[in-house]
């Protein structure tokens, strides 16, 4: 330090009189003899996407060097240099020393800010702003786009802000370390109470810190996300990195497509919010937060103690643990958490109980065994040690064992990990229950009789009613005969092999229910992936809808529909088996859900044509013309490439050639969905199954759910509101904020809000075919109809009683599948 404040006393000497040298600034760099003025001058980067100048956060008046988006209008700062030390007027001067310090002084000669390069002096530096945001200081012979030779940047001094190129994390060699700070106010950048760091002890995790205690936790790396981290799919804005060697642990992430804007920031409050910018909005928008809910608090359940936000209260013990603190009025106090009811005693025989769906338990006293390599194996190496009191195995980490305590546990709706908890034998033990057990056994083994009677007298009810509606003309049951002669080249699969593949249809394996029944994910013994659908037993019309299901799909082979690969008959058992799709259904990915990051433009427009591709196959190009009656959001299922696959055909029905609409008085479909000469007429076409896309486009565009939509400023459903966008001039606004379209593909995002309005036209009519639906997509300049009133645009219209009174808050049971049996 002493040798500079030496060598910076000639220094200011030498540059006092300014007007002396020359100081046009040369677009993104300063050199040694150039001065960056606060006069409103600036740096801007090749690529115009970054500036470098003096900035007031939000009309302070105190005066800071930051970095900026060139393209936002809304200044927005991601990096600041003397965050420590504003400038209150306007004599501060950037510049930088002939050996490559860069300094900010005010008043002519006072030192506001320095950055001494740790590394030797540079000879010619320069200082240049780089296209992603960087400030480097390097040699200006050398080469920019080779780290190596920046003597100082400002990615290695991160502010609030991580942007992609940032990293945060550590250099083991160096110990060097990259992490974010909020800010301490919104006019005042200087470092505030919150930091979010990457902790290397046992498993990587990012932790934020609350000055020196932990909030938040990111449960581990699995190879694409934190465990604890929202979902993330291909396809979305940003991809996250991680990177895990012997020199560097880091967490990075990347745009999915340059122009895209996007920023990760620690905010005042403490959440770390990753935002999009949205240029057609003039916003930005959080994509997703690393915080979901109050269940990703740290620790909030205590050690030992599990928290389900779903439930009330969100915490509660493991089982076989009691909360050791009790408060009066009975209620708990978790921080303390919970106790084991029996100690481990390692002399006695002790087990593992399995919990699904977690984020397990903080890793910084974790060890990963890297030679247990199968579950078993993890196992046994848990089981030697009577310090281990919990494992878990993950694909990509491997076999983890934690010793001592389990802290910050919370289960998910999906997803998650298997954690096995180490119990005497005794808790496992299901023969030694106490009385208390029997007693409760006893009084539900009583409601359960009840229930069952009263089950069995409704589905009797229900046959009988059933069985009348099918006496009357209901199904076109010719068309299915014909093909029932036909025989069907589909495996059939035995029960045990599906049971074992499913872990004996463990909850844990259930990925869906729909109307008639349970999903279940499997993997069959050679390593294939299933989906198995368990078709409900007491369901009146399963044999009817597998028969249709298995008979239909099994003929149908189409890169837009979901392939079947056998079904199962066990005694009154029906199930059908499925290929897996690992990117689960459309409705959990364009529903605006805290947990899921969107899709970009250019998925949602391959879904939306996927979609009418397999449409179009069912209707015209399959050997059997099919009508699908319930295309729905949930019925697209999505594979590892994103291409949609449209299932479900449990309502299919096959239409002859000059067959156009058939009439049938058992109505089924989906509220929101229906056609409305369908719901009310009990009349289906083709043209019935394009409304249903229709509603799916708008679906898929402004990412809200048609049955459900509410808007302030009117009673409208999703397609009025985009009918009444489309009246006013502003159809674009109907698009989901988080959706940006690239200026190239504007007149298509707008030809899709077209096509969708097309297709809910209240007249069946006055709708499109798919084939025209397809040329309208894909062909280069096409013609369109004005689009005309939409079916069913208010929620008051539809034939249901409670939609009032369903309107404000979104229903999940308005999802399944209904059936609307037409009193007439
Ligand atoms: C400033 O420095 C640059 C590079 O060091 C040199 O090319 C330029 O001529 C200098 N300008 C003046 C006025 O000295
Ligand atoms: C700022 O000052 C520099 C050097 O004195 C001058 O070249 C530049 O034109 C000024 N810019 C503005 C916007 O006044
Ligand atoms: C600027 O510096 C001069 C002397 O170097 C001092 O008298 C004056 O008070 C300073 N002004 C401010 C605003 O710091
Ligand atoms: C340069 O900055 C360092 C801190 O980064 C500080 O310790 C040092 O005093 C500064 N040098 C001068 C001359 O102000
Ligand atoms: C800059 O270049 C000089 C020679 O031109 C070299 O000695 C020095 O090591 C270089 N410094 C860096 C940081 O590349
Ligand atoms: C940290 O936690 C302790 C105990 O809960 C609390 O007293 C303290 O205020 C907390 N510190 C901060 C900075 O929140
Ligand atoms: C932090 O972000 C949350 C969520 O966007 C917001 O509600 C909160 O007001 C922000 N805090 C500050 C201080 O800006
Ligand atoms: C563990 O069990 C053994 C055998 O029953 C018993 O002798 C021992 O006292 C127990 N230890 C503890 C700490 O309870
Ligand atoms: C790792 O697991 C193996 C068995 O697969 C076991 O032999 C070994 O002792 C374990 N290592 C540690 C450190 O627990
Ligand atoms: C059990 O594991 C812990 C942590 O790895 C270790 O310190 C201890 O020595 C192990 N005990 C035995 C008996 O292997």
């Amino acid at each position: 330090m002493k040798c500079n404040t030496l060598f910076y006393i000639p220094f200011f000497f030498f540059f006092i009189p300014r007007f002396l040298f020359e100081s046009a600034i040369g677009g993104d760099t300063i050199a040694p003899n150039q001065t960056l003025l606060d006069n409103g001058t600036t740096l801007v980067s090749q690529n115009r996407n970054f500036e470098l100048g003096f900035f007031s956060p939000w009309n302070s008046g105190n005066r800071f060097v930051g970095i900026w988006f060139k393209k936002v209008p809304q200044q927005t700062v991601v990096w600041v240099a003397n965050k420590n030390n504003p400038i209150t007027d306007s004599s501060g001067v950037l510049t930088i020393t002939s050996s490559g310090n860069i300094i900010i002084f005010k008043n002519q000669s006072d030192m506001v800010w320095n950055a001494s390069s740790p590394s030797s002096a540079v000879s010619n530096p320069i200082l240049k702003l780089l296209g992603n945001g960087n400030l480097v200081l390097k040699n200006d012979t050398s080469d920019y786009d080779n780290p190596d030779g920046y003597s100082w940047q400002s990615f290695d001094y991160p502010c609030d802000t991580l942007i992609p190129g940032m990293k945060l994390g550590r250099n083991l060699r160096t110990n060097q370390e990259w992490y974010l700070t909020s800010w301490k106010g919104i006019q005042d950048p200087s470092p505030g109470e919150f930091t979010y760091r990457m902790r290397t002890e046992g498993l990587p995790s990012i932790i934020l810190r609350q000055g020196s205690n932990i909030t938040f936790r990111s449960g581990p790396w699995d190879g694409v996300r934190f465990g604890g981290a929202p979902v993330l799919h291909q396809n979305t804005v940003f991809r996250p990195i991680l990177v895990y060697n012997s020199d560097y642990v880091y967490y990075a992430f990347e745009n999915t497509d340059v122009s895209i804007i996007s920023r990760m920031v620690v905010n005042q409050s403490g959440l770390v919010i990753h935002f999009m910018w949205n240029p057609n909005r003039n916003q930005w928008v959080d994509i997703t937060k690393m915080q979901s809910d109050r269940c990703d608090d740290y620790a909030i359940c205590g050690n030992f103690g599990l928290c389900d936000i779903d439930k009330s209260p969100r915490c509660a013990c493991l089982n076989g643990f009691t909360p050791r603190l009790r408060q009066d009025w009975g209620r708990f106090d978790w921080s303390g958490g919970c106790l084991r009811r029996v100690p481990l005693n390692c002399s006695m025989p002790t087990g593992f109980r399995k919990i699904s769906n977690l984020k397990v338990p903080d890793t910084s006293t974790c060890i990963v065994n890297r030679t247990a390599v199968s579950v078993e194996e993890c196992r046994e190496a848990c089981l030697i040690n009577c310090s281990c009191v919990a494992y878990a195995r993950t694909e990509l980490i491997g076999c983890l064992h934690w010793f001592g305590e389990l802290l910050d546990m919370r289960t998910y709706a999906q997803g998650g990990q298997d954690l096995f908890v180490r119990m005497p034998l005794s808790e496992l033990d299901s023969s030694t229950k106490s009385k208390k057990v029997a007693v409760i056994a006893s009084v539900s083994a009583v409601s359960f009789l009840l229930l069952l009677a009263l089950t069995i007298w409704l589905i009797i009810r229900r046959r009988t009613a059933k069985n009348k509606a099918d006496q009357k003309h209901d199904y076109p049951s010719e068309v299915d005969q014909s093909i029932v002669g036909e025989d069907l080249d589909l495996p059939l699969f035995d029960f045990v092999t599906i049971s074992a593949a499913t872990d004996v249809f463990s909850l844990a394996n259930k990925i869906g229910e729909g109307g008639f029944g349970r999903v279940y994910k499997g993997v069959l013994s050679i390593g294939k992936e299933i989906a198995v659908k368990r078709l409900s037993k007491d369901s009146g019309q399963g044999l009817r809808e597998f028969k249709n299901e298995v008979i239909l799909i099994a003929k149908l082979q189409h890169r837009n529909l979901v392939r079947l690969l056998g079904c199962c008959i066990h005694r009154d058992e029906r199930m059908l088996v499925y290929e897996y799709m690992p990117n689960k259904s459309l409705d959990l990915l364009i529903f605006n859900q805290t947990e899921v990051t969107p899709l970009i433009w250019q998925t949602r427009f391959d879904i939306i044509v996927g979609i009418a591709r397999g449409i179009l196959y069912l209707h015209r190009d399959s050997r059997l013309r099919i009508i699908h009656r319930d295309l729905k959001a949930s019925n697209i299922l999505l594979d590892g490439e994103m291409n949609p696959k449209i299932s479900d055909f449990g309502l299919a029905r096959t239409f002859g050639g000059d067959q156009y609409q058939e009439n049938t008085k058992r109505v089924m479909g989906t509220y929101g969905y229906m056609a409305p000469e369908y719901a009310v007429d009990g009349l289906f076409s083709v043209k019935s199954d394009v409304f249903s896309f229709g509603v799916l486009v708008l679906e898929i565009l402004s990412g809200k759910k048609n049955r459900g939509f509410y808007h302030p400023d009117h009673d409208l459903n999703l397609l009025g509101h985009a009918w009444k966008l489309w009246n006013e001039g502003n159809p674009m606004d109907l698009l989901d904020a988080s959706l940006l379209v690239p200026k190239s593909a504007s007149e298509i995002g707008l030809r899709c809000i077209q096509v969708g309005l097309l297709c809910v036209q209240q007249r069946a009519e006055d709708r499109p075919t798919m084939s025209n639906i397809l040329l309208m997509l894909d062909s280069e300049n096409p013609v369109l109809a004005q689009p005309k009133q939409p079916g069913f645009y208010t929620e008051r219209t539809v034939t249901d009683t409670d939609s009032s009174s369903t309107r404000k808050k979104p229903l999940t049971s308005n999802e399944i599948t209904v059936t609307l049996l037409q009193g007439r």
